[in-house]
């Protein structure tokens, strides 16, 4: 197969697989605990399975079907009434669970605050009746760019909860990304704040918002959540403070949540894909609500006693599911932390993890490599003893920095789910459970419920270890719905390449004991540090620089960064090649896009090489620059 953009740098799978199994204690915790059983009975009543599931959460009114499928459109518990937030906060108000903690947040300057099941309802209802007497109503999306504070969170439930989907925009993105992400969904309202703090520097989010929303007109109201207090200019008419607003009257803590269809959208969240327009990711309140509870309580086996913490942005799929949603649908305690896991020290992370109690980690494999890198004692400094499993996800994790989590974070006993999954799929989808033997570098198997396998072109499964695209072959609950406004390159970009099947992507490998070996992208998506960007992105930011005649950008292994972005650059007559040009535009990305598509290396052609139709080939730029063999060039231009 040939797989221009995969290469195998991190899995690998090794010639003699070397097997962890659970142990006594792990299996004793573990909810499902018969892998196979649960998996084969998944397959054969997959209705029966989803609705059992679906039953252990609330419905306003129960699902007349569990499932429609409309190849390539799904619906999920068809005429069920279901709104998330119900689930998440309201149905635990009822119980005991009313006073336990649902956040536990610390800023990066160390200060932390708590919010219980009640206190965070209450915020929530308050901000929900804000917006609603704003005019905000069912059905309008609202644009939401906030740092990683409380009020991330909260603003994101208020919206679920009267049935306005939200639109996050990482705050680590800039003028362009969120601009674009503004113009799509023609939101109104964009909340955002007057800053950020990141590795103890002050982002100006604000500054970036208000010359994102000169270009976006659609937005009436900025909501301005003060963080770091520095002086922001407010534009009267348009701009108001949160915290202005939720000291009016027109905050009641009384909220009526909405009776949303189990099919109404509940979020959009813009992905990058192969063109330079990103893609409106859109989920529903019934099907993502069921998807994202059972996988969180199944794969990280989360009991009430736990401190769970999702070391993502809310701003990204991981922090929706498993930040947000997921750990609140299941009544658990949710940390979030504000800022960079080395400030001020190396040690930042595993002084929470002690301090907290913190039971299961979700990291990415990038941001283990980094603190890899700091050595043992840092970690060896603290009592990392409430640890009783770990999660990866964003990128295939390689072996050694497997082995160094398993071993240093958490000291031989805390088995390490490695998660695949993507913004599309909205719940983890390949992944061991507990009680499932692992081998480092590999996802595993699939969830009960999904159907994964490797296939050729055609879709005829591949033989073991021998690579193939891995698709997903029937539809799952917390599926993507749709491109937002655009269902025909939804059906185009999923639905059609391998006939019948969803095509996730990526690339893959299945060994002989069917365990599924996760390679990498083979399109135009680069993950840089577990962030998903698309080549042409950062391309379209590099030509509006007016030195830039063409760009074309391609992912290059990085020993921290699972990827890097190296550009190549062809200038425009009268402009000269120059170190200090190089650095100009690095910043010319940073400050249009965003400092996490910067690029790492930028080099000056006379040329880029090009197909005879004028396509860029960036698969023979990145060979060249592997030193891997070129490949068939006959349709390049002489
Ligand atoms: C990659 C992130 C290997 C994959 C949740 C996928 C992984 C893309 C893993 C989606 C994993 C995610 N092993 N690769 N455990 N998890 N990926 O939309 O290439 O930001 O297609 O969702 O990340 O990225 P996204």
């Amino acid at each position: 197969m040939s797989s221009p953009n995969a290469e195998s740098v991190p899995a690998t799978a090794p010639a003699a697989p070397e097997w962890f199994r659970p142990s006594a204690e792990v299996l004793q915790h573990a909810w499902v605990k018969d892998y196979d059983k649960v998996y084969k009975r998944s397959l054969e009543d997959p209705e029966g399975f989803w609705s059992d599931i679906a039953k252990e959460l609330e419905w306003y009114k129960p699902w007349d079907k569990v499932h429609e499928w409309n190849y390539p459109f799904a619906k999920w518990f068809v005429g069920a009434k279901a709104n998330i937030v119900h689930n998440a906060l309201d149905r635990h108000l009822k119980t005991w669970r009313r006073n336990k903690l649902a956040l536990i947040w610390e800023g990066e300057s160390g200060e932390s605050r708590t919010f219980s099941y009640y206190e965070l309802s209450r915020e929530v209802n308050r901000f929900a009746s804000v917006l609603r007497s704003m005019g905000v109503k069912k059905g309008d999306r609202v644009t939401i760019y906030l740092p990683r504070i409380p009020e991330l969170p909260i603003a994101m439930l208020a919206c679920a909860k009267i049935g306005a989907p939200h639109s996050v925009v990482y705050g680590g993105f800039s003028v362009e990304a969120l601009r674009d992400r503004i113009l799509d969904a023609e939101s109104k309202v964009l909340i955002t704040a007057d800053g950020g703090y990141m590795n103890g520097k002050v982002i100006k989010l604000k500054e970036i918002a208000d010359e994102a929303v000169q270009k976006a007109p659609c937005v009436e109201i900025e909501i301005v959540v003060r963080r770091t207090g520095q002086p922001v200019p407010m534009e009267a008419g348009r701009d108001l403070w949160y915290h202005d607003l939720m000291s009016l009257p027109i905050a009641s803590p009384r909220c009526e949540t909405e009776q949303t269809d189990a099919e109404d959208p509940l979020f959009m969240l813009y992905t990058s894909g192969t063109t330079g327009k990103p893609k409106g990711i859109l989920h529903t309140h019934g099907g993502y609500m069921v998807g994202t509870y059972i996988t969180l309580k199944w794969i990280f086996d989360l009991k009430d006693t736990d401190t769970w913490w999702c070391a993502a942005d809310p701003g990204w799929i991981t922090g929706h599911s498993y930040i947000v949603y997921g750990p609140l649908l299941n009544g658990a305690t949710s940390f979030i932390y504000e800022g960079a896991p080395t400030f001020p020290y190396p040690n930042r992370w595993w002084s929470m993890i002690e301090r907290y109690g913190i039971s299961v980690l979700y990291t990415a494999p990038t941001a283990i490599r980094g603190l890899m890198r700091f050595g043992e004692a840092w970690p060896g400094k603290h009592d990392l003893s409430s640890l009783r499993l770990l999660g990866s996800v964003g990128e295939p994790i390689n072996p050694e920095a497997w082995r160094w989590y398993h071993r240093v974070i958490g000291r031989g006993r805390c088995p390490i789910m490695d998660t695949w999954w993507q913004t599309e799929t909205g719940m983890i989808m390949i992944t061991p459970l507990p009680c499932v033997a692992l081998k480092p570098g590999s996802a595993t198997r699939p969830f009960p419920g999904v159907e994964a396998d490797v296939v050729d072109e055609k879709g005829n499964p591949v033989p073991a270890n021998t690579d193939g695209f891995l698709v997903l072959k029937r539809p799952w609950p917390a599926m993507m719905r749709t491109i937002y406004k655009d269902p025909e390159r939804y059906t185009q970009l999923y639905w059609n390449k391998v006939p019948g099947v969803y095509t996730t992507g990526d690339s893959a490998r299945r060994d002989a004991d069917g365990y599924i070996w996760v390679i990498g992208r083979m399109d135009d998506v680069i993950k840089v540090s577990g962030y998903r960007l698309g080549t042409a992105e950062v391309e379209s930011a590099l030509i509006t620089h007016p030195a830039v005649a063409e760009s074309a950008v391609i992912g290059k292994p990085h020993e921290v960064k699972g990827h890097a972005i190296k550009a190549f650059v062809v200038l425009r007559p009268g402009h000269a090649a120059s170190d200090a040009l190089v650095e100009e535009l690095r910043a010319h990305v940073a400050h249009h896009l965003g400092p996490i598509a910067k690029p790492e290396e930028i080099a000056f052609l006379p040329a880029l090489p090009k197909t005879r139709s004028g396509k860029i080939m960036r698969r023979l730029l990145k060979a060249r620059e592997l030193g891997q063999a070129e490949g068939d060039t006959s349709t390049l231009e002489e």
